[in-house]
């Protein structure tokens, strides 16, 4: 694939709900490659979940240990490696992201992430008050930050399917 690196490593970026998990697992499998999920890594090397790093030990704490598990799988084998949607806001990881993989921005409407995330738990950024007020005032910070990746697909409202298809057209 042209739009591999050498490192052999894709990085999914964006919002919570976008899809990286679902969307990154799917092009994964269609690439023979590895699927990592960075949350899942930070939860397995802390021995707890999500919820319970920030409620434990704060939010500047998960985002040293998601910059630490995020560039240890930097120099790893290559993979298809979906990131927490904050991870990308860190200069560090941003930068090594950028320096040692391709870095592709899953991008999805507001509409179709409030929806796909009210009611659910397990963010703990969104049970602190209203999720779509949250959604927008994140969407606000982060979407110049997400512009910056090498390849941005639109997803819309899309299937997995036809959302990992379009994946794979980009990177043909
Ligand atoms: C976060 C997104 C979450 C998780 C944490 C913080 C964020 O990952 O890393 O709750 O800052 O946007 P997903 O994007 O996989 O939901």
């Amino acid at each position: 694939l042209r739009a591999l690196p050498q490192s052999g490593i894709l990085v999914l970026v964006g919002l919570m709900g976008a899809g990286k998990t679902t969307i990154g697992r799917r092009v994964a499998a269609r690439l023979g490659l590895p699927f990592i999920d960075a949350d899942s890594e930070i939860e397995h090397a802390a021995g707890c979940s999500i919820p319970e790093i920030f409620a434990r030990l704060g939010e500047p704490a998960f985002r040293d240990g998601e910059r630490r598990v995020i560039l240890r799988l930097l120099n790893g084998p290559p993979c298809v490696l979906a990131t927490g949607g904050g991870a990308y806001m860190d200069a560090r990881t941003r930068e090594a992201i950028r320096s040692r993989s391709r870095s592709l921005w899953l991008r999805a409407t507001l509409h179709v992430l409030t929806r796909r995330l009210s009611g659910r738990a397990g963010r703990p950024l969104l049970a602190q008050g209203d999720p779509a007020t949250i959604l927008a005032d994140l969407q606000a910070k982060r979407h110049p930050f997400y512009a910056e990746a090498d390849i941005i697909v639109n997803c819309g409202d899309d299937s997995v399917d036809l959302s990992a298809q379009r994946v794979l057209e980009a990177l043909a």
